[in-house]
C-alpha cells in the first residue's frame, strides 16, 4: 500500500563515511528521478569521523554512478534528529540498537532497518565495507540503491 511521502530521511551507520553517504547519495538520485521532493541525511553513530569526506572508495563508487558526494561530511546523529527526520533508517542491526538507545521518549519518527524495505532482504545488515576491499563497496552500492528504489516504491 502507498504511504503519504515523508519530508525528510535520515541513514545512519557506524562512522557515516561508507555507507550512510552511499545510502543518502542512492536516495537522492532516485528522489530526484521519481520527481519527488524529499530531504535526505546520514549521520553516524559514533564520532571517529566527524568533519571528514566520505571515504575515497565510497567516493570512487558514487562517482563510477554519476553521483559526486565529495562535499558530503560526517557527522553524528544528535536527538533532535528525531524531532526533524520523519523517517531514520539504520544500516544494521547494532546501529539500529544505538539508535533507539539515543532516541528521545516522545519522538515519533519511524526508526527501522533499512533493509527491511527491501522484499526478502528484512532483517538483513548492509555489510561494512570499511575493513574489506574495493569490491566491498560495490555490494554496498547495490544494497543501498536496492533500498532507495524500495523506499520510493514505497510511498511514490
Ligand atoms: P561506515 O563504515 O559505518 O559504513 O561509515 C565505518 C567507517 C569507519 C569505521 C567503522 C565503520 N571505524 O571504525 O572507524
Amino acid at each position: 500500500m502507498t504511504k503519504p511521502t515523508p519530508s525528510a530521511i535520515l541513514f545512519v551507520c557506524l562512522g557515516n563515511i561508507c555507507r550512510s553517504p552511499l545510502a543518502e547519495a542512492a536516495f537522492r538520485h532516485e528522489v530526484a528521478r521519481a520527481g519527488l521532493t524529499v530531504e535526505a541525511d546520514s549521520a553516524g553513530t559514533g564520532d571517529w569521523h566527524v568533519g571528514h569526506a566520505p571515504d575515497p572508495r565510497a567516493q570512487a563508487t558514487a562517482l563510477r554512478h554519476g553521483i559526486d558526494i565529495s562535499n558530503y561530511r560526517a557527522r553524528q546523529i544528535q536527538r533532535d534528529d528525531f524531532h526533524r527526520f520523519d523517517m531514520i533508517f539504520a544500516l544494521d542491526a547494532e546501529n539500529l540498537a544505538n539508535i533507539h538507545r539515543l532516541a528521545p521518549a516522545d519522538h515519533r519518527a519511524h526508526v527501522g532497518l533499512l533493509l527491511d524495505m527491501v522484499p526478502g532482504r528484512e532483517g538483513q545488515a548492509v555489510a561494512d565495507p570499511y575493513y574489506g576491499d574495493d569490491a566491498g563497496f560495490d555490494v554496498t552500492w547495490q544494497d543501498v540503491q536496492s533500498a532507495a528504489r524500495a523506499l520510493i516504491r514505497h510511498f511514490a
